[in-house]
């Protein structure tokens, strides 16, 4: 956890102020915790990673705050790390998506604190906005604590030195209210349940004049149409937004929307998550369209 991040968390919801207590690598900090004044709350710091997801309580969380400078430990999630980043770099080599492409390039030349939600294995925005700009101070989140470790593995191999890593809940997002540049998420809003109040949690962190950047997709009406509507209502309970395409909720929030489009319609392969695989068991193919947003704080 680079210098730039490490004033900026907080308890997730309550936002009370949090301390580091532990050893430093470098300026960086490497195992110890994150702490209230008053010593209530506290969270671990493993390899520089504050985890903020409640672990369960069983033999996994043990050995996972135990190992996590293992490599052995990540094994599986890096040969998936390994996979997309290459898969990222065709996408410039190819120019496939362009208009993709030109946000990463955007967003890297800024050279702002740049949050990267739910990275995933895939890894965002994040692999693109390091070939642009092999400096740029992003912090990669997940919810899962092992998706933030493995990464930090895989790029500390690359000797890619200013990317910070943090487990928590973007519907929780334990950083301080207006201290971010730029948030960025890239096939994430969509997979986020009650992604709203991630929105939200985005909208309170940002500062003024901060930028949040999305590449993510929107489900076609239609589709729903061919589905018993229980589906449906279990579908709108986590992501209604997902229907009706962040747009309007990203103005109700307060966001000015600089840039909306949206690319050519496609489908949803049952094995992308549970929703489409669901759908797939009523015969029914999820379609959707990407859609590139680029929404600012005033
Ligand atoms: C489809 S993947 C994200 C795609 C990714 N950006 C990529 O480039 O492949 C969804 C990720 O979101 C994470 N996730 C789901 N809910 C989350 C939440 N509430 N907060 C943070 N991460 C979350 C999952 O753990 C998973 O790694």
């Amino acid at each position: 956890m680079i210098r730039d991040w490490q004033n900026k968390f907080v308890v997730p919801v309550l936002h009370y102020e949090l301390k580091y207590r532990g050893n430093f690598l470098n300026d960086a900090w490497w195992n110890g915790e994150l702490v209230t004044e008053d010593s209530i709350f506290r969270f671990p710091v493993r390899c520089g990673i504050p985890i903020f997801t409640s672990l369960p309580f069983n033999e996994n969380s043990i050995k996972l705050l135990e190992k996590f400078d293992s490599r052995g430990f990540f094994a599986n999630q890096l040969k998936w790390i390994e996979i997309n980043w290459k898969d990222a770099y065709q996408i410039i080599i190819k120019k496939e998506i362009s208009l993709y492409v030109q946000m990463a390039k955007e967003v890297a030349k800024r050279n702002k604190l740049i949050l990267d939600i739910a990275s995933g294995l895939g890894g965002g925005f994040t692999p693109l906005i390091l070939y642009f700009n092999k400096e740029a101070k992003i912090l990669m989140n997940d919810i899962e604590p092992t998706v933030v470790g493995a990464w930090r593995i895989f790029l500390h191999e690359k000797n890619i030195k200013n990317t910070s890593f943090a487990a928590f809940d973007a519907t929780r997002i334990p950083i301080k209210t207006n201290s971010v540049d730029i948030v960025v998420s890239s096939g994430d809003f969509g997979n986020i349940p009650m992604n709203y109040i991630a929105f939200h949690e985005v909208y309170r962190i940002l500062r003024s004049k901060g930028y949040l950047f999305i590449a993510d997709g929107i489900t076609y009406l239609e589709s729903f149409k061919h589905l018993p509507s229980l589906i449906e209502i279990i579908h709108d309970i986590s992501f209604a937004l997902n229907k009706i395409g962040y747009r309007e909720f990203l103005e109700k929030l307060g966001f000015e929307i600089e840039l909306f489009e949206t690319t050519k319609e496609s489908t949803l392969s049952p094995d992308e998550g549970e929703f489409p695989r669901l759908a797939w068991k009523y015969k029914v193919k999820i379609k959707y369209c990407g859609v590139y947003i680029i929404a600012r704080k005033p």
